[in-house]
């Protein structure tokens, strides 16, 4: 199989593997009190320290979760519902192509909820940040986006956020490990991301919160993790999640330079083919992740073409959301205005990814289109 689904996720690297059975050979709980449970807790605390280090933060200021979407649900519903205790009139904003996790959970908070558009290339209106409500209590703003590998103008976001005395998210998820990340150098008040995206398994993330910042419990019980994030901690996840942040961080610059010309590769394929718009070629390095591909294909149906590009063994997405097995338009792709709203391609890169797939990908896509076409038709 040639996989080339990295975003959604990538394969377990064997140090966080490693790493994971060795914390799940401690074993223990680690809010117990006796040895083993404070054997877990300090391999809990390792990871914690590790995370902080890596990623710019105090260890206090990580909170772990069961991934990017409880992450990005406590900063947007946790920090948005502390801001509206405090404050009725305060009003949430949040960009037009954030991820669900972020957008229902800001949607859930109240009525107050302003969308910040985006362009062509879905790259934040930054002028629209200064047209927000003066109560303004909480933005949240990607910092790259998951459908199309768009980086955010997050600086003018954090003045602008600041400039309002509002406290500033960005869901971090498909950028740790892609681009730089520092969340002290960001100024954020608020940054998420998850363990799958980055080499470790499924079920572990974390949300780095500043000192201070107020956060009402999305879960009750036994008030772990700052009491905010109640349930018995994942040791052996926070345990790979540490090991495989640093895998991606330290590797990061190597992997964007490898990456891009795979990227390349995949985009002459796509550029190639009438009726296909590659999103933010002209656009510079910095301003787009290097592991994300994406095109929007007029005539077809993304699911015809996953289903044309799987037959000849290759493993896509439209990057959008899939509800019980039904591709759904993309709001991205509509919030970006342009047609063909279910003709989304992502094809994504990751640390196992090799010029081969890439090639592959290009002999296969512009039959697979036509297959896609002909189906639509
Ligand atoms: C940008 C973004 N945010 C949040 C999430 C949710 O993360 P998780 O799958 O860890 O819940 C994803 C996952 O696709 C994502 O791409």
């Amino acid at each position: 199989m040639i996989y080339l689904d990295h975003a959604s996720t990538t394969p377990v690297r064997p140090e966080a593997l490693e790493a994971f059975l060795r914390a799940c050979e401690v074993g223990g709980n680690a809010s117990s009190i006796h040895a083993t449970g404070r054997a877990a807790r300090r391999v809990l605390e390792e990871a914690r320290e590790s995370i902080a280090a890596t990623l710019g933060a105090e260890p206090a200021e990580v909170i772990f979760t069961s991934g990017g979407t409880e992450a990005a649900n406590l900063a947007g519903f946790g920090a948005g519902r502390a801001v509206r205790a405090l404050d009725k009139k305060a009003s949430v904003a949040v960009s037009s192509i954030e991820h669900p996790a972020v957008l229902e959970a800001a949607r859930a908070v109240g009525k107050r909820l302003q969308i910040l558009q985006v362009d062509s290339d879905s790259q934040l209106r930054v002028e629209a940040l200064g047209a927000l409500p003066p109560e303004t209590g909480l933005i949240s703003v990607m910092w790259v986006n998951n459908e199309t590998g768009m980086v955010q103008p997050l600086d003018a976001v954090v003045a602008a956020g600041h400039a309002y005395g509002a406290l500033v998210h960005s869901d971090a998820v498909q950028a740790v490990g892609h681009v730089p990340v520092s969340f002290r150098d960001s100024g954020l008040d608020l940054l998420s991301f998850s363990g799958h995206k980055i080499g470790a398994p499924v079920g572990i993330g974390a949300l780095i919160a500043k000192r201070g910042v107020q956060l009402a419990k999305t879960s009750y019980g036994g008030d772990q993790e700052r009491g905010v994030r109640s349930g018995t901690l994942n040791v052996a996840g926070a345990a790979a999640l540490a090991v495989a942040c640093a895998a991606a961080v330290s590797s990061r610059e190597a992997e964007a330079e490898r990456l891009r010309a795979l990227r390349r590769i995949a985009e002459d394929s796509l550029v190639a083919i009438d009726g296909v718009r590659v999103t933010g070629v002209g656009l510079e390095k910095s301003q787009r992740s290097p592991a994300i591909v994406h095109a929007v294909v007029e005539g077809v149906d993304a699911d015809s073409l996953q289903f044309a590009l799987d037959r000849a063994g290759i493993a896509t997405s439209s990057g959008s959301a899939c509800r019980a097995g039904v591709q759904e338009a993309s709001y991205v792709i509509e919030a970006m205005g342009l047609p063909w709203v279910r003709g989304g391609l992502r094809c994504s890169l990751g640390w196992t990814s090799e010029a081969e797939d890439v090639e592959v990908f290009s002999a296969h896509i512009a039959g697979a289109i036509a297959a896609a076409r002909a189906a639509h038709n």
